[in-house]
Formats: structure tokens, C-alpha cells, sequence
């Protein structure tokens, strides 16, 4: 059952090439019947749904799984991350077991102990409500000349669908380079991704399973400040909108971070997953890369969910002309509702789209049933 979207037990190269591993039914229209006059109003930059729900970036490879995703009643569709340059995944070097996915129990993570030591395995036995896993891929890519014409046949495909897309990118640090570098090559990236069509594109200033600084840019608000600049300046269309996808962060420092970001910005992302050391069976590092591999899925819901109340606070605080979206531990209708409440205008989800894609039915389902009509439109 858990290996339909994603086959764990193999590196994410082999589930980029042959996944996803089923037939997606069109959820759609089933979902719209189901949703009547309930819903949750919501507007994604001109896009308007009753289901504010979308697939974050990294869960969804090529083109089947973008086209599976829209058929499985997600509305905003967001690519993997693309880099300028080629790059394969975090893979074994003989020490680790060759894949980029483990599961966790869910009970496990006490954000309290980021030092704390967590035990993966290959198998899942709990609700799949309870979804929480790991990850470590290091942000690989194909190079811009096999990843634009994708995109170029996925916007064709969601606007033919009624549905959003985002392009994600991430620069690629020049040994001998600096931030300035780094800065343009972020820009590089988006000014691809929109020649090929894409209307909305996020910069990741917040992967943890990357060695090098493109990881945890959203800590140093002057260094974002130069990427989102550089990037927003380099746009050939004044209508790009621009994202930033950010880590966990406190109030002051959401706040530091917006009042250098906020002028060239229109949304925020937040949040990516929570750094841990995660062992196997044996006591072995169970995922290849750096020291720490991503926690992400059920766990982190209210890490997730205070990190959008803190971008709200600083929102309106500051009186920002921004949008916050919801990210991170949605992996049931009553997670969703937690975002919606917390002030997200929409939530995506990473870990649900591959280990519990019926997610949007389920949310619809949840929605119709209670009855809950709302408008988050301001
Ligand atoms: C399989 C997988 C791959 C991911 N790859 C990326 C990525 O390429 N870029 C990125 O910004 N975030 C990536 N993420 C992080 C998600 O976008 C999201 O921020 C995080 O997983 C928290 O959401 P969740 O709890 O719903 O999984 C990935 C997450 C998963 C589960």
C-alpha cells in the first residue's frame, strides 16, 4: 500500500525514472460534488479554489507524478526543486542503505531534543494519518535543457485542468564563488523556469540535507534579501510572483527576516523539515548525506502550524503586503484545519502527497460534513 507513489527500499533515481507506480483516477469532479457549497474559499494569486490545498516541493519527480498529483484534487502543484546544474542524489557509499526515505514513529519527535537520536525502519505500521518518515536527497536535478521542456508541457496540461503550478529552484554554491554568485544563479534558475512558462516560482533558502550554505539561507536575512532582489529584479514579466520557503524560526527572527525580504517577495512557504540524526536497526546512519536527515510529515504539525502564527504576527505587525502559506504535518483533514485556523491562505503538504495522496477527498469530505463554509479572503 505504501509503495504506490514511492518505493522506499530504492533510491530516489530509480522512483524518478519508473514512478509513480499506479493508475491515478481523476478525484476531481467527485470532489467538487462532494464540496457543494462548502469549502474554504481561497485565492492563490488570481487562482481560485474551495480547497486551499497543494503538494509543497520534492514529492513529485516528472511529469506523471505533477499530472497524478492535479488528478488526485490538489489544486497547486509544485515541481521538485531544479538546480543550473546536473546533480544526483545523496546515495550510498557503502556505509548507509542505498535509499533516500525512512519511516519514523510517529511519537518519537520531541522538538525540544534536536539532538536526540531517532530510530528509522524500511516498514510502516501505523495510520497512515500518522505518516512520518525522513528524508535525505541533497536536492538533485536534472540540467535546465530536460527540466524546461517539462515544465513548458505541465503548464499547458494545468491551465487545460483548471489548476496552479510552482517551480521551486535552489542556486548551486561556486566553490570559489560567494553570495553574490550564489544570488545569480538562483536568478539563473527562476529566469528559466519562467521562460518556460511557470507564473509562480519559489526560491528553497531552507534545505537541511545540503552540505553546502544554500541550506540555511533563511537564518542570515541579509543574504535572502540579496537572493530575493537578485531573483525578483531578474524576472522578464513584472506579474512573476515570487515565493520564499523558509525553515522553523521564532518570532524575532521571522521578523528580522521579512524586514529586509518583504520588498520583493509576494509569499512566504513555511515550513521545510526539522534536521535530526536518524539511526538504523543496527545503529548505522540510516540515510546517505550529511549528518542529519529532514524529519517531516505527522511530528512536525505543530512546529509548522507556530511557524505561521509567527509569520502572521510579524505579517501584521509590519502591515505586510504578503501571503502566508501553510506547510509541514498535514497529513489529515484535522491537520489541514490547524493551518487554515493558524491564518494560512493555503497549505501544502509533502509527505501526504506520496503516503496519503486521498488527502484532498478526505479533506473534502471532512469539510462537507461539518458543515464548514468560510472565507479566509481578507
Ligand atoms: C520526499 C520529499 C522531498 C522533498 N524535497 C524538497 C525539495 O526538493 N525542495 C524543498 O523546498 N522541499 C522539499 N521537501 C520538503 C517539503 O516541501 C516540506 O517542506 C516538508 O516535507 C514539510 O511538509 P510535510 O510535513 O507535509 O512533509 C521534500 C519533502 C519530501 C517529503
Amino acid at each position: 500500500m505504501f509503495d504506490k507513489r514511492y518505493q522506499i527500499t530504492k533510491p530516489f533515481e530509480f522512483n524518478k525514472e519508473n514512478g509513480p507506480f499506479e493508475e491515478i483516477d481523476n478525484k476531481n469532479s467527485q470532489i467538487k460534488e462532494i464540496l457543494g457549497e462548502n469549502g474554504i474559499d481561497a485565492d492563490f494569486f488570481g487562482f481560485k479554489t474551495k480547497l486551499p490545498i497543494g503538494v509543497a516541493a520534492g514529492p513529485l519527480y516528472n511529469k506523471n507524478y505533477m499530472k497524478g498529483a492535479a488528478n488526485d484534487g490538489f489544486e497547486v502543484i509544485c515541481w521538485k526543486t531544479f538546480r543550473s546544474v546536473a546533480r544526483l542524489a545523496h546515495r550510498s557509499n557503502g556505509d548507509f542503505l542505498g535509499h533516500n526515505i525512512v519511516f519514523i514513529k510517529s511519537d518519537m519527535f520531541d522538538k525540544s531534543k534536536t539532538d536526540n537520536v531517532l530510530k528509522g525502519s524500511l516498514e510502516f505500521n501505523e495510520d497512515k494519518e500518522k505518516v512520518s518518515i525522513t528524508n535525505s536527497f541533497g536536492m538533485p536535478s536534472t540540467l535546465p535543457s530536460v527540466w524546461m521542456p517539462e515544465i513548458v508541457d505541465i503548464e499547458k496540461f494545468t491551465e487545460e485542468n483548471n489548476k496552479q503550478t510552482i517551480a521551486s529552484v535552489v542556486g548551486t554554491p561556486d566553490e570559489n564563488g560567494g553570495i553574490s554568485e550564489l544570488a545569480d544563479d538562483y536568478a539563473f534558475c527562476a529566469r528559466m523556469c519562467e521562460l518556460s512558462g511557470a507564473k509562480i516560482i519559489e526560491v528553497n533558502l531552507s534545505c537541511p540535507n545540503v552540505k553546502g550554505k544554500e541550506g540555511s539561507i533563511f537564518k542570515n536575512p541579509k543574504d535572502a534579501a540579496l537572493i530575493v532582489k537578485r531573483t525578483k529584479e531578474f524576472f522578464i514579466n513584472k506579474n512573476t510572483k515570487l515565493l520564499m520557503k523558509v525553515g522553523y524560526c521564532e518570532v524575532e527572527e521571522y521578523e528580522e527576516l521579512l524586514k529586509e525580504t518583504s520588498p520583493y517577495i509576494d509569499g512566504v512557504v513555511a515550513i521545510n523539515t526539522i534536521p535530526m540524526t536518524v539511526v538504523d536497526k543496527e545503529g548505522m546512519q540510516a540515510l546517505p548525506g550529511g549528518s542529519k536527515s529532514g524529519i517531516c510529515g505527522y511530528p512536525i504539525l505543530d512546529m509548522a502550524v507556530q511557524a505561521v502564527k509567527n509569520l502572521v504576527q510579524v505579517k501584521e505587525k509590519l502591515n505586510l503586503d504578503l501571503r502566508i502559506f501553510g506547510c509541514g504535518g498535514v497529513t489529515s483533514p484535522e491537520a489541514f484545519m490547524k493551518h487554515i485556523d493558524a491564518g494560512a491562505e493555503f497549505v501544502f503538504v509533502g509527505t501526504a502527497a506520496l503516503f496519503n495522496p486521498e488527502l484532498p477527498t478526505q479533506i473534502a469530505k471532512y469539510l462537507a460534513k461539518n458543515n464548514i463554509k468560510r472565507s479566509i479572503i481578507k
